[in-house]
C-alpha cells in the first residue's frame, strides 16, 4: 500500500505529502546532496540515493534505480521534483503506478521554466498537474490541476510560490486517490470515481 518519492532537490512536495498522512516506504534521491533527504530522514522514512552521474547510460542508472524502487515493493511511485528524464524502459515497468506533478496546466507549458515562460506568455492563470507519467514527458493522462490568477507586478519566483502551496495540497490528494483506488485510466484520460473535485480554481473554489 506504500508509496516511494524520488525527488533530487528542496524536497517540499515529498515533505507534503508526509504529513498528510501518506504511507511512504522510501524517499530516493538521485543527488545525494538533495535537500528533501534530511527532511526524510526527520519523519523517520527510509532514504537512498542512486547517484545519475556514477552511470555512463540513462538505462544503467534507470536499473539501478528500479532496483532501489523495487526493495520496498511499492505500490506506487510518485515523483516530486525529480529532474531526470525516465527512460521507456523504465515509464513501462512503472506503466499506471508512476506519477508527477508538474507546475502547469498541462498541456501548456511541459518542460522547464514553466513559471516565466507563462507569465512571458501573457495568461492569466498558471497552475500545476498531477498526471500519470507516459513515455512522452510530460503528456500522460491528467489526473488533477490547481490553477491560481497570474496577478500584476507577479515575478516567476511570486507565481512559482503561489502555485507550489497549490502543489502541497493537490499532490497528496490526487495520491490518496491513487492508493483509495479511485483512479481509472482510459485511454489519455483519468477517471476519477466518487465526487471529487479534479480541477480546483484556488481563489474561486
Ligand atoms: C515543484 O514545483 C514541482 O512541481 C516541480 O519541481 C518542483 C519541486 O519542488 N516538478 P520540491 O522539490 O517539491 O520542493
Amino acid at each position: 500500500m506504500s508509496v516511494v518519492v524520488l525527488i533530487s532537490g528542496r524536497g517540499s512536495n515529498m515533505q507534503a505529502i508526509l504529513e498528510a498522512g501518506i504511507p511512504v516506504s522510501a524517499v530516493i534521491s538521485n543527488k545525494a546532496d538533495a535537500a528533501g533527504l534530511a527532511v526524510a530522514a526527520r519523519h523517520g522514512v527510509a532514504t537512498g540515493v542512486v547517484e545519475h552521474r556514477r552511470f555512463a547510460t540513462r538505462e544503467a542508472f534507470d536499473a539501478e534505480l528500479a532496483a532501489e524502487i523495487d526493495r520496498h515493493s511499492p505500490r506506487l511511485v510518485a515523483l516530486a521534483g525529480f529532474m531526470r528524464v525516465l527512460t521507456p524502459a523504465f515509464v513501462a515497468r512503472y506503466a499506471g503506478r508512476l506519477v508527477n506533478i508538474h507546475p502547469s496546466l498541462l498541456p501548456e507549458f511541459p518542460g522547464l521554466d514553466t513559471h516565466a515562460r507563462a507569465q512571458a506568455a501573457g495568461v492569466k492563470r498558471h497552475g500545476c498537474t498531477v498526471h500519470f507519467v507516459t513515455a512522452e514527458l510530460d503528456h500522460g493522462p491528467i489526473i488533477a490541476q490547481a490553477s491560481v490568477p497570474v496577478l500584476p507586478g507577479d515575478t516567476p519566483a511570486t507565481l512559482a510560490a503561489r502555485v507550489l502551496q497549490q502543489e502541497h495540497q493537490l499532490y497528496p490528494r490526487a495520491i490518496r486517490w491513487f492508493l483509495d483506488g479511485e483512479l481509472v485510466i482510459e485511454g489519455n484520460q483519468v477517471r476519477v470515481k466518487g465526487n471529487h473535485a479534479h480541477v480546483v480554481d484556488s481563489d474561486r473554489a
